[in-house]
């Protein structure tokens, strides 16, 4: 008999927690992994499926993705499908995949947005690439402000009732368009899922703007992304920019960002890490899923190492008062939005 490539740890469940999402059957991992940045063609196959099989070994399901996660646009799903392939095919009922299509994909009108021509197109090639028969979440990447917001939503209904999502999804929608939205799924049966949005220690506009209270009364579950802020929320700046870091690569993450007064609270954040015994990344964790309205957060991480790191979030959830309130002190200059 021939040797599985793969063969996933049996204790994979044992120490994650799982939150269910909003008012459905469905439970998420607390902790999801997202395929933005370290999963394309750049990144050699070795290291992406140590990443996965190191997450999936960790009891994180739900691996986060879009048709544009690379670099190159598309790549990041092309991966995952050879994963699919190569070892992850056995356990795809274990397993919870998104997708998602909203931002520029292929050149011309159909390519972007949110049109039903460009959800249903690129769902399929998500499909394809991902060497998937459905998804479990397809999300619409962001609201089109010149599309009716009602064709957008009656794709997602289809894409429902076609098979090839489980479920749907939001994504950095404003809350007016967000609630409008909720409703018209639920009057079509097809609840939303989750919503996602960037929500962390400098970035607390979800919580301000009511988009988290929403989610809560519409019955949808709060999936944080960028809960490190790219990599900002962790010690890899504190003393320079590392040659092998996103911000040393310039697109997403800037040098500029790091201002003497950024500086200064991302020190002072540090060290009531190092007092709570944790790093930076694990109290940023933390921080956000002490808040039991968050349903999950998805870390995009480089390496097999830093996932480790993220992991320990959990060993310490609780935070005292003082503690809260020394992190809304300390980050309140440095709020990005
Ligand atoms: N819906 C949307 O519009 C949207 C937008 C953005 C992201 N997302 C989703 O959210 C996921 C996560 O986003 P993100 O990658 O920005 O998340 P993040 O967790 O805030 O940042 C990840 C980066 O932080 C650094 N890092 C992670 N763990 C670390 C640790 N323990 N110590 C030191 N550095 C650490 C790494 O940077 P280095 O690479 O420098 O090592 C890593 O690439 C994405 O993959 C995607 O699935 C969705």
């Amino acid at each position: 008999m021939i040797e599985p490539v793969y063969s996933p740890s049996p204790s994979r469940y044992d120490a994650m927690e799982y939150r269910r999402s909003g008012r459905s059957g469905v439970k998420i991992p607390v902790l999801a992994l997202g395929l933005w940045h370290n999963f394309g063609s750049h990144k050699p196959l070795r290291d992406i499926q140590a990443m996965a099989h190191y997450a999936f070994d960790k009891g994180i399901c739900h691996f986060d993705l879009a048709n544009n996660y690379g670099p190159e646009y598309g790549t990041a799903e092309e991966n995952f499908g050879l994963l699919m392939e190569r070892s992850f095919r056995p356990y795809r009922d274990e397993m919870l995949i998104s997708t998602k299509a909203g931002w520029d994909m292929w050149p011309g009108p159909y390519g972007n947005w949110g049109s039903r021509k460009y959800l249903m197109a690129s769902l399929d090639q998500s499909l394809r690439r991902m060497k998937l028969d459905y998804v479990d979440v397809f999300y619409s990447h962001r609201w089109d402000p010149e599309t009716p917001l009602e064709e957008t939503m009656q794709a997602l209904v289809d894409i429902v009732r076609q098979g090839k999502a489980l479920y749907v999804g939001l994504s950095r929608y404003p809350a007016e368009q967000a609630r409008v939205a909720y409703r018209y799924l639920a009057a079509h049966d097809v609840p939303c899922l989750l919503y996602q949005d960037r929500y962390n220690i400098i970035d607390r506009v979800p919580q301000c703007s009511g988009l988290i209270d929403l989610c809560e009364e519409s019955g949808t579950g709060f999936i944080s992304f960028s809960p490190l802020q790219q990599g900002l929320l962790t010690g890899r700046y504190l003393n320079g920019v590392p040659a092998d870091s996103r911000m040393a690569k310039g697109v997403f993450l800037k040098e500029e960002m790091l201002t003497p007064t950024m500086m200064e609270a991302l020190h002072g954040l540090n060290a009531l890490a190092q007092k709570r015994g944790q790093s930076f990344a694990q109290m940023a964790l933390s921080w956000l899923l002490q808040d039991s309205r968050v349903c999950s957060v998805i870390i995009g991480a480089s390496s097999v190492a830093q996932m480790e790191d993220n992991l320990k979030s959990l060993d310490n959830l609780a935070f005292s008062q003082e503690e809260l309130r020394l992190i809304d002190s300390l980050s309140a200059p440095v709020q990005l939005r």
